[in-house]
């Protein structure tokens, strides 16, 4: 079984595919965090976002890898765990500027594929159930008012001591929502035959029983135990 979950930034994605996986015995794939990687590597060196052909040169040589470690995902560039240095506001908005580079989603494209074809995964992103995924046997597409996911995305990072605003956070989604969902590359748009969930004043525990009952409606299966 492959799942595949996509949805704009702070709608609560990465909690439910780990939920999800820890629950049903799959493997999580969080793709954000790849594209996050080749975004950290561009800033490190001096690239400007709108630079397309400094951001195609910088993938030359690079190698980016996904681990696993204690069940948890690790991602790797060049051979150093850069997990911790990904999720600044800076490298979320480097993540969505490379994003739209058809060179880094191409460079992307193979890794997810291979983890797809062993079968059993839960992937979250921006084109899972229309590009990377599209024979998924579950699309769920997931969101909330921008208001709900700016405050969550706040909450997150003043947690890890960012020193942000909640306009600032609010600003920044509205940015990159309109930046990964009017780009040519893979926009980040809903697959036709995905399922569409506003998990808007849910508690993470709303939207993961919601996502096993679209699980269920859509399979015949009855995941009820996990809920
Ligand atoms: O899910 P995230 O916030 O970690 O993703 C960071 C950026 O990466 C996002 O702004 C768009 C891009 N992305 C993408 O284009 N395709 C994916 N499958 C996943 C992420």
């Amino acid at each position: 079984m492959n799942i595949a979950i996509d949805g704009p930034g702070g709608s609560g994605k990465s909690l439910l595919a780990r939920n999800i996986a820890r629950k049903l015995g799959l493997i999580y794939v969080d793709t954000g965090a790849l594209y996050r990687t080749v975004g950290l590597n561009a800033c490190r060196h001096g690239i400007a976002m709108d630079d397309k052909a400094g951001i195609v040169a910088s993938l030359e040589g690079i190698t980016v890898e996904l681990k696993y470690e204690d069940g948890e995902q690790h991602v790797y560039l060049c051979g150093e765990d850069v997990s911790g240095l990904i999720r600044s506001p800076e490298i979320s908005m480097y993540a969505s500027a490379v994003s739209s580079v058809p060179e880094v989603r191409a460079f992307l494209d193979g890794m997810q594929r291979s983890m797809v074809a062993r079968g059993g995964v839960v992937m979250d992103g921006r084109d899972i159930g229309t590009v990377i995924m599209p024979d998924a046997d579950v699309k769920i597409f997931l969101f909330a008012s921008p208001k709900q996911r700016a405050e969550r995305r706040y909450l997150e990072l003043a947690e890890k001591g960012e020193n942000v605003t909640l306009d600032e956070v609010l600003s920044d989604i509205t940015k990159r929502d309109r930046a990964d969902r009017e780009r040519e590359a893979s926009p980040a748009v809903p697959a036709d035959d995905a399922v569409m969930l506003d998990n808007s004043g849910f508690e993470p525990k709303d939207t993961f029983a919601a996502a096993i009952r679209i699980i269920n409606g859509q399979l015949g299966t009855n995941y009820d135990d996990v809920l």
